[in-house]
């Protein structure tokens, strides 16, 4: 798949949650595609952050496409409640699940899209047999659980490594980026094989959200 131009999604979890709708709004009028919704239970990830109730507010006041990622264990517990919330996809990460296969066919059940991500220790070929049923793989270029860490680089081989596998697989599952992620690192990243790019600080503690999110929606591969 080629992504006519790259889809950038602001993670909500660096905005300022005194100000969720304006934040919001920020996302939307600087044109990102997908609001990023970070969810981590201090068992998967040793962060906590929110949940259904938090991504049913968001959704509620946007037209962007909610993009779930649950960094939680035993996830298939909460995937309704995620779907309730207004999830247009959900991401689950192959670390957390046992049977990721029944949980991937969980997700679609309910109409929404399926993605799996994977941290950055998980090689990509724990992915090969499950690549064809999943709309969506998230590539984690920081260790889940905090917003505002270092791109790790060795990322950039397993995105050029998924790329080549899914278009064997799977051409139009979408590839997206998310930890660290900044104008710098942005080309290289599309270059790899990245559709779209999960952006919390280099997206909401920008001087210019609008003019960041144009030049990375604006780079091709
Ligand atoms: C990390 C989260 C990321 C993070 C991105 O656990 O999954 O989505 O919030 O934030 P930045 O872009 O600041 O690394
Ligand atoms: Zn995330």
């Amino acid at each position: 798949m080629q992504a006519s131009s790259t889809l950038i999604a602001p993670s909500i979890l660096s905005a300022d949650f005194t100000r969720l709708a304006s934040s919001i709004e920020i996302a939307e009028k600087a044109g990102a595609d997908w609001m990023h919704c970070d969810v981590m239970d201090g068992a998967f990830v040793p962060n906590i952050s929110f949940g259904p109730f938090i991504v049913q507010a968001i959704a509620s006041c946007t037209k962007m496409v909610i993009d779930t990622h649950l960094m939680i264990a035993e996830p298939d517990r909460y995937i309704e409640d995620f779907v309730k919330a207004g999830s247009h996809q959900i991401t689950v990460h192959q670390e957390a699940c046992s049977h990721l296969h029944r949980t991937v066919q969980f997700i679609r059940s309910f109409g929404v899209k399926a993605g799996v991500s994977i941290n950055p220790a998980t090689p990509v070929s724990t992915l090969e047999a499950i690549l064809p049923d999943l709309d969506l793989v998230l590539v984690m270029s920081v260790n889940p659980g905090f917003g505002g860490q270092k791109f790790i680089p060795s990322a950039i081989g397993k995105i050029r490594q998924l790329h080549s596998m899914r278009m064997q697989m799977n051409p139009s599952m979408v590839i997206a980026v998310d930890g660290g992620v900044t104008e710098e690192n942005a080309q290289s990243v599309v270059s790899a094989g990245a559709d779209a790019l999960i952006a919390g600080t280099a997206f909401f503690k920008a001087a210019d959200p609008a003019a960041t999110a144009a030049r990375i929606k604006a780079l091709t591969r």
